[in-house]
């Protein structure tokens, strides 16, 4: 295999004649040399080719060589005279291999808003920070995969076409072949689902959960990581209507087991980044959030702070003059409520416990009060909610019972319940929200700017 532009970075000078290929990012001429700064997603930094004019003898190919262009260019790894580089290649072997229209080429030399990248996002991993979070997103995959294999998980592929809500919710988007402008009807003229693809009504997934928990039953402890959906019309910075989530789930384990394992878990991932994304999470730290580095050092060196819904709301209240929804014991806490406890309480990512059941899913463990869940939120500063999880439900009638108070039909869940029938062990897991982790730790504004094409409501383009 050709070598990428990021190991011939770490090569040291040599006669050995190599190759580079990739898109031009700038072009400097002077009277006997051109420089060529070559990028080609491997890395931060391009590869200065450095063409002496007279030995290329090629006027014509120099000049029709653009910001844009595609290019291989053959020489040897020389030390560079420049001090942003300690080698560069020194060229007279030069293809261009596709051209680029100066005039019409939507990325120039200067700086572009994000939301000018996020119009020509089949062209925005060519700037230096998609190519970062492109790689980062990448580094991050890779070490959540590492930390479960490493553990014993077993990756599970649950579907993303499925007839259940996971979140009892009703946020799904419907997968249908129906023709909408004749949809069949029932003799009562009810919609005829029979006549539908799947002979029922279906949707996309909003999470894998509980075929995930199905897996768990056999395997004890298992993970899925793939895209889930929402049509939830929230247009926020945080929210997206495709997204990807990690959702381990592990039987014979309780909601301590759980914490545990979330906070190992995000630790080893921000120690993944910090180890193998050094050059790009240098530049999130001096470009985008000043520190970003330094902050997850310390943030894996601390332990996670604890505290239950109740204390939580108990704190939030004594300020509530600062909040735009006001805290009282009962709410779903809003982003500026889970700021506030991570950036003003505990100064520290925060796992919030033992919530209100009429606010939480309904497979969450009642705890013994009958009012709160064992569900778990791991809120971040800066971002809020991370991780949400709990442990589930094991006990068949406070199950069904639970999904009556919820207004679910069991018979929608006849094979999650039986779980409860055959073998039933105390078991948990929990989510955790890809591009939250992606926006977190390069400390991204907006979560549409760390997924390549973000859906979102209105927005499905590319
Ligand atoms: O808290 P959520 O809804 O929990 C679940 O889906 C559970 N089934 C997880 C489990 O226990 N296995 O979602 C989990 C995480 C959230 O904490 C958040 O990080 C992320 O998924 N998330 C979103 N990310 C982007 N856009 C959205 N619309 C999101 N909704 C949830
Ligand atoms: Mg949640």
């Amino acid at each position: 295999m050709k070598e990428r532009i990021s190991t011939l970075l770490k090569r040291e000078p040599s006669s050995e004649v190599v190759t580079a290929e990739g898109w031009v990012r700038t072009k400097r001429e002077s009277k006997h040399v051109c420089f060529l700064e070559v990028n080609d997603g491997s890395s931060l930094k391009g590869l200065q080719v450095v063409i002496d004019k007279e030995r290329l003898g090629d006027q014509a190919l120099l000049d029709s060589i653009t910001t844009g262009s595609s290019i291989i260019a053959a020489g040897t790894i020389v030390s560079s005279q420049g001090a942003s580089q300690a080698v560069e290649l020194a060229s007279s072997n030069l293809t261009l291999v596709g051209s680029c229209p100066v005039d019409t080429y939507p990325l120039q030399k200067k700086r572009h808003s994000l939301e000018y990248l996020r119009e020509i996002a089949h062209l925005r991993a060519r700037t230096n920070t998609f190519g970062a979070v492109t790689r980062v997103r990448n580094v991050l995959s890779w070490a959540i995969h590492q930390y479960f294999q490493e553990r014993g998980f077993i990756w599970v592929h649950t579907p993303l076409i499925s007839a259940s809500d996971a979140e009892g919710a009703g946020q799904m988007f419907q997968v249908t072949t129906l023709d909408l402008a004749n949809v069949p009807k029932t003799a009562e003229g009810a919609v005829n689902w029979d006549e539908d693809f799947f002979g029922r009504q279906s949707f996309l997934t909003v999470s894998g959960q509980l075929e995930g928990e199905t897996y768990a039953m056999a395997m004890k402890n298992i993970y899925t990581f793939g895209p889930t959906f929402r049509a939830e019309n929230s247009n926020t910075t945080r929210h997206l209507s495709e997204f990807w989530m990690v959702e381990p789930e592990m039987a014979f384990c309780t909601l301590d087991g759980n914490m545990a394992v979330a906070e190992e878990f995000l630790k080893h991932l921000f120690k993944a980044v910090l180890e193998h994304s050094g050059e790009d999470m240098e530049f999130f730290s001096n470009f985008v959030e000043a520190g970003m580095r330094e902050t997850l050092a310390k943030i894996i060196e601390t332990p996670f702070v604890h505290l239950t819904y109740t204390d939580a709301v108990k704190e939030l209240e004594k300020h509530n003059d600062r909040f735009s929804y006001p805290v009282k014991w009962g709410i779903d806490l809003q982003s500026e409520h889970e700021k506030f406890i991570t950036e003003v309480i505990a100064k520290s990512p925060t796992i919030v416990t033992d919530y209100p059941k009429d606010i939480k899913a309904f497979y969450m463990k009642l705890n013994d009060d009958e009012k709160t869940v064992r569900g778990m939120d791991v809120l971040v500063p800066r971002l809020g909610e991370i991780i949400g999880g709990s442990e589930r439900e094991a006990d068949y009638d406070t199950l069904i019972a639970r999904m009556a108070e919820m207004k679910l039909d069991p018979a929608d869940y006849w094979w999650y319940l039986d779980l409860r029938r055959y073998g039933s062990v105390p078991h948990s897991g929990f989510g955790l929200g890809f591009e939250r982790l992606v926006q977190y730790v390069t400390g991204m504004g907006n979560i549409r700017d760390v997924i390549p094409y973000p859906r979102a409501p209105r927005l499905a383009d590319f």
